[in-house]
C-alpha cells in the first residue's frame, strides 16, 4: 500500500532523512517512534505530499506521488500538530467545509455523526476557539477521517486526550483498520503504540534503525527494543 524507497530529505544543507526504506501492507497498523528531531514529521509530510523529498521514491496504491499527487491525497487522512480548524468556525462547519473539498456525499449528516462519534454534540455549533486542548484534537480527529480515507496518518494523534479521547481515537483506528485502512501513526506514547498497532519502526537520526512486528501488546517489548537503539547497543 505504501512502499518508500531510499528516501532523503535536506534542508539548510542538513540532511534529515538519510535513506529511509519501508514498505507497508493494507489493513497494517504501524507506529513510528525516535527521539525529538530524528525527523518523524518530516517523513510523514513527505508521505502526505505536503513537502517534497530531495531523493528517493514514494508509491501508494500503487501510484508515485510526484506524479499522482493529486490522486493520491484524496486517499489520505492526514493530522498534523496543527489541528488545520479554522478557529472562528464551529466543528459543524469545519466539518462540513473539510467534507466539501473532498467531496464527501451527505456531508452534514457524516459531519454530525463524526461530532457525535467523538463525544462533542453538545458543542456542535460553538466556535472551535473557545475549545481546550484536547476539544480541538477530538475536532482534528473527525477532520482528517471525514472522507472515509484509505490511509492515515497521524502525527502525536494522543497529545492533549483525556483517557475518554484516548479510548475514542483507539477505536477509530481500530474500526478503520477492520475495513482495511493502513495507519502510519508517530507518536512518544509507547503504551499506545503497543496497544493498537500491528507493527512499530524507530527512526534515529534520520535512519531507520529498527523495525518489528508487536503482539500481545508487548509494551516491555517496545521499550527494550527502543531503549537499545537509542543507547546504540545492538
Ligand atoms: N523546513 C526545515 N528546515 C530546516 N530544518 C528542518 C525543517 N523541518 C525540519 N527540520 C529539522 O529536521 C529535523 C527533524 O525534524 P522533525 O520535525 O521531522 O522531527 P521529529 O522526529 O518529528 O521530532 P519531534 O519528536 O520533536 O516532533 C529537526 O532537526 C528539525 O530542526
Ligand atoms: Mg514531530
Amino acid at each position: 500500500m505504501i512502499e518508500i524507497t531510499k528516501l532523503t530529505k535536506q534542508a539548510d544543507n542538513k540532511l534529515i532523512l538519510r535513506g529511509i526504506d519501508i514498505k507497508v501492507s493494507k489493513g497494517e497498523t504501524v507506529a513510528i517512534l525516535g527521539p525529538n528531531g530524528a525527523g518523524k514529521s518530516t517523513l510523514l509530510k513527505i508521505i502526505a505530499g505536503l513537502i517534497k523529498p530531495t531523493s528517493g521514491l514514494v508509491k501508494m496504491k500503487g501510484l508515485d506521488i510526484k506524479k499522482d499527487g493529486f490522486e493520491i491525497k484524496k486517499s489520505i487522512g492526514y493530522l498534523p500538530h496543527a489541528s488545520l480548524l479554522y478557529d472562528h468556525y464551529s466543528p459543524l462547519e469545519n466539518l462540513v467545509f473539510f467534507g466539501k473539498l473532498y467531496g464527501v456525499e451527505q456531508v452534514e449528516e457524516r459531519a454530525v455523526q463524526l461530532v457525535k462519534e467523538v463525544g462533542l454534540s453538545f458543542f456542535l455549533h460553538d466556535p472551535v476557539k473557545n475549545f481546550s486542548r484536547g476539544m480541538v484534537q477530538r475536532i482534528a480527529i473527525a477532520r482528517a477521517i471525514i472522507h472515509d480515507p484509505e490511509i492515515l496518518l497521524l502525527d502525536e494523534p494522543h497529545t492533549g486526550l483525556d483517557q475518554g479521547a484516548m479510548t475514542i481515537l483507539n477505536n477509530v483506528i481500530l474500526t478503520m483498520k477492520n475495513k482495511g485502512t493502513t495507519t502510519l501513526m508517530v507518536t512518544h506514547d509507547f503504551k499506545q503504540a503497543a496497544e493498537i498497532c500491528d507493527r512499530i519502526i524507530i527512526i534515529k537520526n534520520g535512519k531507520l534503525v529498527d523495525d518489528f512486528q508487536v503482539k500481545d501488546q508487548s509494551i516491555e517489548l517496545v521499550t527494550e527494543k527502543y531503549a537499545r537503539q537509542l543507547e546504540g547497543v545492538s
